[in-house]
């Protein structure tokens, strides 16, 4: 009675890993969240159930109906596989669902996965760190609930590294504003990647000034830092990275 939390990736069927494909493959039913890619629901074996708890606007699963429903499946004694975008355990409430599960007495297996924070930023070109500009990133959350901890985002822009910011876009211009107070330079480059890694990507580049007017679209993955006027998709924009680096 194992209930395996399974990273799904940035959205490339290609970026899952082994053990996640295979379990998946093998999966009796599948617990999914709206962020996953259609081509990766699409290797879930037709005979397994498919259950979506995923958030959109107006609609979404509550995390205790959720955790609830996984000890009830892993009671069931099916091969159950979580999926959840990027990593479980990046931003991905698998830590909860976790506890819930071992409360239970149900055992709990975790497949890491390729995270948004490492994988859009690649898709775009984008290395997170780079000798000589900037040895260090920090991953953190734009979007805080009533109760969760303060992000200080002027101590963040005194790291001197690599800024990677999921679940921005709505307080993208507070944000910069409280990075530009603690000590960033206004025209720090900012790149913001939406979809990555699915036919939806969109790739966009600003100052860290211009990022509260940008018109910047969830589900995007911003990056601010030397490092996002790099862009190592092609042989010309590398050139020009080598320049700014
Ligand atoms: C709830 S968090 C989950 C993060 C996920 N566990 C991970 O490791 O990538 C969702 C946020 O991740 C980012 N994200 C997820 N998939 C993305 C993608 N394909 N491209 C860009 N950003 C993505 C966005 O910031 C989105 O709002």
């Amino acid at each position: 009675m194992t209930v395996s939390l399974v990273g799904a990736g940035p959205g490339d069927p290609d970026l899952l890993t082994m053990k996640a494909a295979r379990l998946i493959a093998e999966a009796d039913v599948v617990v999914h969240d709206a962020l996953i890619d259609q081509r990766v629901l699409d290797l879930i074996p037709v005979t397994a159930e498919r259950i979506d708890v995923g958030k959109r606007p107006g609609r979404s699963t509550p995390q205790e109906m959720i955790s609830a429903l996984l000890v009830e499946l892993g009671r069931q004694g099916k091969r159950v596989v979580r999926l959840k975008g990027g990593d479980p355990f990046v931003f991905g409430r698998g830590g909860e669902e976790a506890l819930a599960l071992l409360d239970a007495g149900i055992a709990v297996e975790v497949v890491p996965g390729i995270s948004s924070s490492i994988a859009a930023p690649a898709a775009a070109g984008v290395p997170v760190t780079h000798r000589g500009v900037s040895a260090a990133f920090t991953v953190v959350t734009g979007h805080r609930q009533a109760g969760e901890p303060n992000v200080d985002w002027r101590a963040l822009a005194r790291v001197n590294g690599t800024i990677v910011i999921l679940m921005g876009v709505a307080h993208r211009g507070t944000i910069a504003s409280e990075l530009i107070a603690g000590g960033l330079g206004a025209a720090t480059p900012v790149m913001a990647v939406r979809s990555a890694t699915t036919d939806g990507e969109v790739v966009q580049r600003c100052r860290l000034d211009e990022l509260g007017s940008a018109a910047i679209e969830s589900p995007a993955t911003i990056v601010v830092g030397a490092v996002a006027a790099f862009d190592l998709t092609s042989a010309t924009a590398a050139a020009h990275a080598a320049h700014v680096g």
